[in-house]
């Protein structure tokens, strides 16, 4: 009998029992708004790593289009090699190489045959616009079968191209494929006794971001475009600096016709060697003019990061002589004149022959990545000297080196202070521990003078022994970026520009983990990190609200983060709240001299009890934003926050 009694309470504790939450309040002083909060505040940083740019959101689907890489044949099979002439003429001083495909003594057909990045992805029932340069060297009547083939060698897509004559010139043909493959080919046949010269094979999707010619996947592009980002840097990263400085980033090779575009080798091809990727390089067919227009599409404000005269110091760290610094210097200013200048002016005419006269309103320069040492700013200061006196409005973004701390960070802050600048760049790729324990690293920055551009920053999260591309960017790392984040919030008045980076690896194809967005050559899915960017990045609000619990901020204490904003325009207020522990909380959040418009409060949640989950192409949902609401009761709410979970809370207040 006891023992039955005691069985009962025992069950009774465990299904009746209310379970008891540690509760918490905090307070968001609606009526207090504070600092402004940038409208720059939350950006993209991208950078042609993990082919983020070819092979990436740059819509081509042609590796090696014009055949200009070290092995001119990379990226293309061909039946027989020994028929196949590469053909380099230096008519102009200048390489213009190109392929004669010749037919065949036999019957067979002679072909050339593009693998794409790691293949192509093609869309069945899509329309893809195919671009030749050629001419007919021998014979007559000479057509082309052009043919997309799926992984297994059979076509999804066959159209002919006629009309070939003696003369170089660019043939166009838009034709559908017929079903999907993430792995196609294109092969073009010779028909008729002869021989065609290549020097140009492009292929498109019609189909792309804002339907662009020579323009960005669209898939990968709305992602961005779903981040609503305040700015959009590029063009990193490291690949702005060079190994040396001949690899350097230089835009002007970067603009007018394809054609005339200088490929360079990527320098995360052999950066490193347990990632190598032989055949990445930059055709630049994505370069500052598709950068400016992208960041127009996006609503974004165009941040250019320009090279200072110094290479990569991890490399060799060349350094340009500071009495040949014109180049550099030039290269700023020209481009700045390239962006906003009159159509009469040289750069400014050249923005207007590419398609867009008006002014791309440039307001952002950076100068250097991550140079350190008063070698930098020796440099810097030529530059930044030359841009300020002839664009004064512009503001100037400089380098504190590739940490978070430490001496070379130290010293470039002390030197900096009185200098020509405006935003300094810091980057922290650091683990969860220490994102949690650094929400506070801004309230004691000082107020008032040089802004911060959080300009890379990621949660690392150790992890090489998961096989799965994407399982770095799991719950773990989102959480904690999320905790920090309230930390950029609150200091928006000191912090004026952040982003997670890198933006976007290929899952065939990375050199570098985490990042933001991953894809395959059809897909792309978005990771924990990037619902949390996002969260942030479209409820960002005007101005800073105060947060407090017993009268401190929130930035740990039991485990909770928190902080808050208030549109203006628009009335609403938005709370971001991180629960870090393993247990639910129920927490009742004050807003203080709040005019509620509405009874409820959105909410959307992310949350998930395995820290170590993440998604993947094939399980893009496994962790997704849910919505809920919540009732308010006068100018309190109660919510009950889920374990490891980031909740905002969006509150409709009277303007
Ligand atoms: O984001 C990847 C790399 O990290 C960037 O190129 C560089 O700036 C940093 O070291």
């Amino acid at each position: 009998m006891l023992k039955n009694l005691m069985t009962g309470i025992f069950l009774w504790a465990l299904f009746v029992q209310p379970q008891v939450f540690a509760q918490s309040t905090i307070t968001v002083q609606a009526n207090k708004p504070g600092a402004e909060i940038s409208p720059t505040m939350w950006g993209v940083f991208f950078e042609d790593i993990n082919f983020a740019a070819d092979g990436g959101i740059y819509a081509e689907l042609v590796k090696n289009r014009s055949f200009k890489f070290p092995d001119p044949l990379m990226g293309w099979k061909v039946p027989f090699r020994d028929s196949i002439r590469v053909i380099n003429s230096r008519i102009d001083e200048k390489d213009h190489r190109y392929l004669r495909l010749p037919s065949l003594k036999s019957t067979q057909l002679n072909y050339i045959q593009n693998q794409g990045f790691r293949g192509m992805g093609i869309h069945g029932g899509e329309s893809y616009r195919l671009v030749l340069g050629s001419r007919v060297a021998e014979g007559n009547n000479l057509s082309l079968l052009v043919e997309l083939l799926n992984e297994n060698g059979d076509p999804i897509s066959k159209t002919q191209l006629s009309g070939l004559t003696t003369n170089w010139d660019k043939k166009e043909v838009v034709f559908e494929a017929t079903a999907t493959s993430a792995k196609a080919n294109l092969r073009i046949s010779l028909q008729g006794k002869g021989a065609v010269d290549f020097n140009y094979v492009s292929l498109f999707p019609v189909n792309t971001f804002k339907n662009r010619p020579n323009g960005m996947r669209a898939d990968l592009a709305e992602l961005l475009n779903g981040l609503n980002p305040g700015f959009l840097r590029f063009p990193g990263g490291c690949i702005v600096e060079g190994h040396h400085l001949d690899l350097r980033y230089q835009w002007k090779k970067t603009v007018g016709d394809l054609d005339e575009r200088e490929l360079i080798i990527n320098r995360w091809n052999t950066e490193f060697m347990h990632r190598h990727t032989p055949d990445y390089y930059q055709s630049f067919g994505l370069g500052f003019f598709e950068y400016f227009v992208l960041s127009e599409d996006l609503g974004a404000e165009p941040l250019p990061i320009l090279n200072c005269g110094m290479a990569c110091q991890y490399n060799t760290g060349e350094l340009a002589p500071l009495d040949e610094m014109e180049v550099y210097i030039q290269d700023a200013l020209d481009l700045i004149e390239f962006a906003n200048g009159d159509t009469s002016s040289k750069w400014g005419k050249l923005r207007a022959d590419m398609g867009h006269p008006e002014p791309f309103n440039l307001k952002y320069v950076g100068i250097g990545n991550e140079q350190w040492g008063h070698q930098y700013l020796e440099r810097y200061d030529l530059i930044a000297a030359a841009v300020r006196a002839k664009y004064p409005d512009i503001q100037l973004v400089t380098g504190s080196g590739p940490s978070a701390d430490g001496d070379r960070f130290d010293y470039l802050w002390k030197e900096l202070k009185g200098r020509q600048a405006d935003l300094v760049d810091e980057h922290y790729y650091k683990d969860p521990n220490w994102f949690f324990n650094n929400a506070r690293r801004y309230d004691s920055y000082e107020r008032g003078g040089l802004k911060v551009f959080a300009g890379e920053y990621a949660s690392h999260v150790r992890n090489e022994n998961i096989k799965e591309a994407t399982s770095s960017n799991c719950w773990l790392a989102a959480l904690s970026e999320a905790a920090y984040m309230t930390g950029l919030e609150r200091n928006a008045d000191v912090v004026h520009m952040a982003s997670y980076a890198p933006l976007f690896a290929h899952v065939d194809a990375w050199q570098w983990r985490p990042d933001l967005i991953w894809f395959d050559n059809l897909k792309a899915v978005a990771t924990p990190n990037y619902y949390v960017q996002q969260l942030y990045s479209t409820h960002s609000g005007t101005n800073v609200l105060p947060v407090s619990a017993d009268g401190e901020i929130v930035a740990g204490q039991d485990s909770l983060y928190a902080s808050a904003s208030l549109d203006k325009n628009t009335g609403r207020i938005y709370l971001k709240v991180v629960n870090a522990s393993k247990e639910a909380k129920e927490l009742v959040v004050n807003f203080t001299g709040l005019k509620p418009a509405a009874k409820e409060a959105l909410l959307t949640e992310l949350a998930e009890n395995d820290l170590t989950k993440f998604n993947t192409l094939d399980q893009p949902e496994n962790i997704i934003p849910q919505k809920d609401k919540a009732a308010l009761k006068g100018t309190k709410l109660s919510l009950m926050l889920k374990p490891q979970s980031f909740v905002l809370v969006d509150v409709a207040g009277k303007k």
